[in-house]
């Protein structure tokens, strides 16, 4: 199963003048124009998907989103207003229509998809209270032995001096972490936030953070490199290599 990941787009209303509105716009454009050359089996996008949770950002996102291919699923970052959001796609049939969470499982695949939603109203950092902690433990006993991958917007983890303490409770990101450790189908965890790519082994398993689509925001990438051409992760999931993840720059 091939799997694209964007993140972090923070997309700015078709009507700013800031230059970084236009930029993008565009780095999200190119990005969805290469993941359809790819052609892969879904599209998951780890939250901070617009800039302010304003209606006319969303509606600007779901135009850029629009040409995508394969089915996309979509998580909130803390830019993100969970409202706006469930309005925004509402027309996206696995979303929750209601409730506190904004948190669903996708069986369409051979892999499992579960979202997860780690953010709060007003809240910067990552919350992943009991009732969270209860579905996801009762979410993933349901098929033990199904192949599962993950996807949240906080990382409940630290990554060196840029990302320290990103959950408001850590024993709320240690309870995540004692969950997925006693599932061993867990073969990933994709997360977005940092803005940094970061590849490690977490609670058993593999995790992910990747840089944020929008170049302006990036961190820790090498842009001698990179020349500013926007970024996007392809993820090759298969019972025998487990998880195989690769950041795609977009050519110009
Ligand atoms: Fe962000």
């Amino acid at each position: 199963m091939l799997i694209a990941q964007i993140s972090d787009t923070h997309i700015l209303p078709p009507t700013s003048d800031q230059p970084a509105a236009k930029l993008r716009a565009d780095c999200l454009r190119q990005c969805v124009a290469d993941i359809n050359r790819h052609q892969p089996d879904a599209v998951i996008f780890t939250g901070d998907t617009v800039q302010h949770a304003r209606p006319d950002e969303y509606a600007w996102l779901r135009e850029l989103l629009a040409p995508l291919q394969a089915p996309l699923y979509v998580v909130p970052g803390n830019r993100d207003d969970k409202s706006q959001m469930r309005a925004a796609f509402s027309d996206f049939a696995f979303l929750p229509g209601d409730g506190e969470f904004f948190h669903y499982v996708i069986d369409d695949h051979d892999t499992r998809l579960v979202g997860l939603d780690s953010t709060l109203a007003d809240e910067r950092k990552g919350r992943f209270c009991d009732a969270r902690q209860a579905w996801l433990d009762s979410t993933l006993s349901v098929q033990p032995d199904q192949p599962t991958l993950l996807f949240i917007h906080h990382p409940p983890f630290d990554v060196g001096e840029h990302y320290i303490g990103g959950y408001r409770r850590s024993e709320e990101a240690a309870q995540l972490e004692e969950i997925v450790g006693r599932n061993a189908q867990v073969v990933g965890l994709l997360c977005g936030h940092v803005h940094w790519p970061v590849s490690r082994e977490w609670a058993g398993t593999q995790a992910r953070i990747m840089p944020s689509v929008a170049v302006d925001v990036r961190k820790g990438v090498d842009e001698d490199e990179a020349r500013q051409r926007p970024i996007y992760m392809l993820h090759e999931l298969s019972r025998v290599t487990g998880l195989a993840s690769h950041a795609i720059t977009v050519p110009a």
